[in-house]
Formats: C-alpha cells, structure tokens, sequence
C-alpha cells in the first residue's frame, strides 16, 4: 500500500491524540471559557470548505454559553464532527449546526443529509478504524480514527456522544458536556 506524505502525517497525529485521549495519566486542563465563540470561531474557519462543495450551512448557536473544560479539546470534538459532515454529505446538501444549553448541560450537535449510518453499524461506528462502506468511503482518505478520538475525548472530559439517523436520511452528531 502507497501512502502520502500527508496521509501519513495525518494518521500519526491521529494516532498520537487518540493514545493521549486514553491515556489515564494525561491530565486534563480544564478552565472556563466562551464555547460559542470557540465553536463560531472553527465554523468561520471550516465554513469555505463547506461552500467549496456545493454545501449550504446554517446554524443555531446560543451566544455567551461558558463552560470550563479544555478548549482545544472541544474545538477537536467538534472539528472532526464538521469534517465528517461535509465529508459524508450528499451533494449541495445542508450542514446544520447547533448549540443550546440545557439546565447544567451543553449540548451541541451536526445534522448533514447524505447516506446514513446502517443500523448494525451504528454501535461500532466510534471503534478506531471502522468505516461504513469502505468502497464509498475509500475516496475520502480518513482512516476511522476521527470518531474513535471524539468518542475517547469527550469521556475524557466528563461528557458523551451520541449519533441518531432519521428515515429521511439526515445523520445527528450530539456531544454533551457539563457546565462546571
Ligand atoms: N456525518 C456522517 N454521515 C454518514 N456517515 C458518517 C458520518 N460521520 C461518520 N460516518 C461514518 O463513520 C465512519 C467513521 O468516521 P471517522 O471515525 O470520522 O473516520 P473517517 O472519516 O476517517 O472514515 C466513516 O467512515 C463513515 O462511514
Ligand atoms: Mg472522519
């Protein structure tokens, strides 16, 4: 198997943070800060990408929300939940992006329209290096590790993700994390 420089580069760093993310002895530095700034600010930065596709975007996002938890931490959750969004969604498709706080809670979630995730798959889809489909996921280059690290990272944080289909053939992404 040939492997770019790119790729390669991308995998051992993938590697790298899901070793850190379940390593127990890698401390967490929490401290408060504006999430829907942060999440504002990655969606400015992965926005063009979107549009590059032919992707429209919307977005709903509760301002002033503060949370303390690791920021970068966070922005990588939801980084890797955007990729996969533009990444799986049908052409000229819609991202939607949302951030609400519920009571003590924080929730934050990314819908795209594309082929959802199988049934029998959806319990293994956070498993390092599983990928659904892999003929149709082949062209676009990840390895499976993307959710696996979101999944090892947001436990590691106190929080929990989840992933819902609906018939219509729309995919939810939603972490959940604690306000304190
Ligand atoms: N938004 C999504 N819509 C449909 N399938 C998805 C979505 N996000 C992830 N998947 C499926 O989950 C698999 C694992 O995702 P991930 O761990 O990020 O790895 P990668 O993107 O490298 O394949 C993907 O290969 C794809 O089959
Ligand atoms: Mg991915």
């Amino acid at each position: 198997m040939k492997i770019g420089t790119d790729r390669m580069a991308k995998l051992i760093n993938d590697l790298l943070s899901l070793a850190r993310m379940e390593n127990a002895n890698v401390q967490v530095i929490k401290s408060p800060f504006n999430i829907s700034e942060v999440i504002g600010e990655v969606i400015l930065s992965m926005e063009a990408l979107a549009k590059e596709r032919g992707l429209s975007f919307s977005q709903s996002i509760e301002p002033g929300i503060i949370i303390n938890s690791e920021m970068e931490i966070v922005k990588k959750i939801f980084m890797i939940l955007f990729d996969n969004a533009i990444k799986y969604s049908d052409a000229n498709g819609k991202i939607s992006v949302s951030l609400r706080r519920d009571k003590h809670r924080v929730l934050c979630s990314v819908q795209n329209r594309g082929k959802t995730i199988a049934e029998e798959d959806l319990p293994k889809i956070f498993d390092r290096f599983y990928r659904a489909d892999p003929s149709r996921t082949a062209e676009n280059g990840g390895y499976g590790l993307g959710l696996a690290i979101a999944k090892a990272s947001i436990e590691r944080l106190g929080g929990n993700i989840y992933v819902e289909n609906t018939p219509r053939g729309l995919t939810t992404f939603t972490f959940i994390l604690g306000d304190s």
